[in-house]
């Protein structure tokens, strides 16, 4: 199956109460993971991709063209996203030309006039193409892959101002921060998160900073609109680990273990767990 625009799958979702999650990947080994325990759980998936890592992969062009490839070589049946995570306005249209489905806007740090500009014209952008498209009001805490928020709640009558505009989902800062959180963390707002929910309606909402919500604050969102949930640290950590692990063994001095396909066996492992877990837990198992 070639590559869909994420509309379907969360609209579907919203509509059936659970989540799809958004799993940021790095390189083969993580687009493979995460492609591989979609299709055994037959759930659907968006990959996320930030303009880092779309750099280290050497360009969003090769991401596209390994992504549509690898589905077709695996032979992946359940709805695949390829969606750009906190685009600027460029990587948003280097994007739509290299082949993804489903790009994020993140105008959050502009002014809000311009924020709605710019969304507008990418909306009527990706709406010609058949492509989904995520906007952001308000702000996630902490850094992700070098965009760094302060976390502002958002304004519920902003949100509803963007999500008029079009979009196909839409990202609401609510307390959540990319990367682990810290140990005086507040929580999620539930109130602000309800009363955008009341002004947006059936559009699906995306819960930013997966890593490290405690598993009733997920479900909780999730009851509150939330259709989409990001996780990419939880990712990173436990890939890390499986590998600190493998080499203080000195696994990758035992024979061949030196191999990079031995090597990163368990951190590739170790991601499909993690995946496994979050799917589990948003609900998308066996909805593709
Ligand atoms: P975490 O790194 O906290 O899981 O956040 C991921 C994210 O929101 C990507 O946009």
């Amino acid at each position: 199956m070639a590559l869909v625009s994420a509309k379907d799958m969360l609209e579907k979702a919203k509509a059936g109460h659970y989540a799809v999650g958004q799993f940021n990947i790095n390189n083969l080994e993580w687009t493979k993971s995460v492609l591989t325990t979609a299709q055994e759980l037959n759930s659907p998936v968006i990959l996320g991709v930030s303009e880092g890592a779309g750099k280290y992969m050497t360009g969003y062009k090769t991401v596209a063209a390994m992504t549509e490839a690898m589905i077709e070589e695996l032979g992946i049946t359940v709805p695949v996203a390829l969606h750009l995570d906190h685009g600027g306005y460029e990587g948003c249209k280097k994007c739509i030309e290299a082949g993804f489905s489903s790009i994020m806007f993140d105008g959050s740090h502009l002014p809000f006039d311009e924020n709605v500009a710019k969304t507008t014209e990418l909306v009527a952008l990706t709406k010609k193409k058949g492509l989904s498209i995520e906007a952001e009001v308000g702000s996630i805490g902490g850094e992700e892959d070098g965009v760094v928020g302060a976390g502002e709640i958002a304004d519920p009558q902003e949100c509803k101002k963007i999500s008029d505009l079009g979009v196909t989902m839409l990202a609401a800062g609510i307390g959540n921060i990319h990367g682990v959180y810290p140990e005086n963390w507040k929580g999620l707002d539930f109130g602000a998160l309800d009363k955008i929910q009341a002004l947006t309606g059936d559009r699906p909402l995306v819960l930013h900073g997966g890593t490290g919500i405690p598993d009733d604050m997920i479900k909780k969102a999730i009851g509150l609109g939330v259709s989409k949930i990001n996780v990419n640290t939880e990712c990173q950590l436990s890939f890390a680990a499986a590998t600190r692990e493998y080499i203080e063994a000195g696994k990758d001095k035992q024979g061949k273990g030196f191999d990079p396909r031995k090597l990163l066996a368990p951190g590739a492992e170790a991601i499909k767990n993690t995946v496994k877990e979050k799917m589990e837990l948003f609900g998308s198992v066996g909805k593709a």
